[in-house]
């Protein structure tokens, strides 16, 4: 398993180009499903593990991913899916696995995906998409650790989410792309990834409109035509590389950016003293400031703070000023990375979803291990910020399931930042180390 090895304290400085959204990609990817009268192009999908896994699901499927003539663009053809069935080997790995559920609904009636179970930072049941798609006229049935689903046709039908969820949204939007007559959603989740999906399919010859801010309606049709789309950017990538400013006081420029979807990670990171000029829709400079100011934090679904910014921000308040309070309040175990940082110094005590972060005068190098994909971020961000001592972050395959060529650019930033091999293989197995970190402690 590869580490990645830090020498912390200096500032970063230069330019740094954001890639694709792992999460409007994924769900994207699998809408191709819905497409097989012709090539599905998508651009600007980021070259991550993630992405890797749903392209092996989608084969796994009966698809066929062409050769490209550029990395970021990817080009399917699901003519040939003959098998409806996601193996659990797949879908324990990415659990966003479960999207494949919406489109094969749609456009085969039926589908088996192994439940995703659960990971690092929670259960993550899918009961509400479950449910929904019961009130489509799905039949749905678990055993086994999988469930099966399956129709004579779907039929338009209300749907009310008792709290949003993001994929359980986009699972409901393309199982009811196709449907007979109207489906409503209410209290559908806001994230910006939910609307480029839904702008892929319309492009496509879909219907659907969110005509209020929580409200989608989904007019089902008899067919598609082309899924030809460019994914937008990933606004958590730019956030972390926003933070990485931040925490180095540093001097960033970031490109390729949506600037509308960063509101509430910008005035935060304003908040805490960081200088952030808007250079237009699509960039912004943003210098860390000498002191960094203690700011509140809570986690809520978008618009609000967004939890996969939390552990990031946690780590730029572990060298603030005061002391500050971290709400986490849409998972119920995303605070893996709170031991992890406490080894690097930071000071910070957890009770049940909040933690409250006495800003220390430096951080210290250490051995520190990943556990999930944004708790591998933060530490590499208290890595750079750690000015005495090398930072070695271990089970870094969580990092590269969300955050493209994540040390190519911190270097070319100033970062003095490498990859290595693991010389042997870690001593303690998986699933001893989860023990250990109360893995689960939510399932
Ligand atoms: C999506 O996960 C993202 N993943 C997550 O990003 C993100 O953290 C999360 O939304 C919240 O913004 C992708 O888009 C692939 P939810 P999702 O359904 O859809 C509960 C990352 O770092 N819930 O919005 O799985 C759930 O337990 C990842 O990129 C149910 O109880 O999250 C949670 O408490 C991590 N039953 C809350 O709702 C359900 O059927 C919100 O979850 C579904 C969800």
């Amino acid at each position: 398993m590869d580490k990645m090895v830090i020498e912390g304290g200096f500032p970063l400085i230069g330019e740094v180009s954001i890639s694709g959204s792992k999460n409007a990609s994924l769900p994207i990817i699998v809408s191709s499903i819905m497409f097989d009268g012709c090539d599905s192009e998508i651009h600007n999908v980021p070259d991550l593990e993630d992405i890797k896994t749903i392209k092996k699901l989608l084969t796994s499927l009966g698809a066929e991913i062409k050769e490209s003539d550029k990395p970021d663009k990817l080009i399917i053809n699901t003519s040939g899916i003959n098998n409806y069935e996601a193996p659990y080997d797949l879908v324990k790995t990415m659990r966003a696995s479960v999207l494949v559920l919406g489109p094969l609904l749609a456009k085969y009636k039926r589908a088996r995906v192994s439940l995703p179970g659960g990971c690092a930072i929670g259960a993550r049941p899918i009961d509400f998409h479950l449910n929904a798609f019961k009130l489509l006229g799905v039949t749905v049935e678990v055993e086994h650790g999988y469930v099966e689903v399956y129709a004579d046709k779907l039929k338009g039908a209300e749907i009310s989410f008792p709290i949003p969820s993001v994929t359980g949204t986009e699972n409901v939007i393309m199982a009811a792309t196709l449907a007979e007559g109207t489906t409503v959603i209410k209290n559908a989740a806001r994230e910006p990834e939910i609307d480029d999906m839904i702008l892929a399919l319309n492009n496509g010859g879909a219907d659907i409109k969110r005509t209020e801010p929580s409200v989608i309606i989904v007019n089902g049709v008899k067919k598609l035509n082309k899924l030809n789309h460019k994914v937008l950017p990933d606004r958590i990538e730019a956030g972390t590389f926003m933070v990485a400013s931040a925490v180095t006081k540093g001097d960033i420029v970031l490109k390729d950016i949506n600037v509308s979807h960063l509101r509430t990670v910008i005035d935060k990171l304003s908040e805490s003293g960081a200088k952030i000029i808007i250079n237009s829709s699509s960039s912004l400079r943003i210098k860390g400031a000498k002191t960094i100011k203690s700011v509140d934090i809570s986690t809520a679904p978008y618009p609000d703070f967004p939890t996969d910014m939390q552990a990031q921000m946690m780590a730029l308040m572990t060298i603030s000023s005061g002391l500050c309070v971290i709400t986490e309040n849409v998972f119920e175990n995303r605070f893996m990375h709170v031991a992890e940082l406490i080894r690097l110094g930071a000071s910070i005590k957890v009770r049940n979803n909040f933690a409250i972060v006495k800003g220390v005068r430096k951080l210290s190098g250490a051995e520190v291990m990943a556990t999930d994909l944004r708790a591998s971020a933060s530490l590499v961000l208290a890595g750079l910020a750690s000015s005495d001592g090398l930072t070695t972050v271990s089970r870094i395959y969580h990092l590269d399931r969300g955050y493209e060529k994540m040390e190519k650019k911190l270097s070319n930033l100033g970062a003095i930042i490498s990859r290595v091999k693991a010389s042997e293989p870690s001593a303690i197995p998986d699933e001893q180390v989860f023990k250990d970190l109360n893995y689960g402690k939510g399932a």
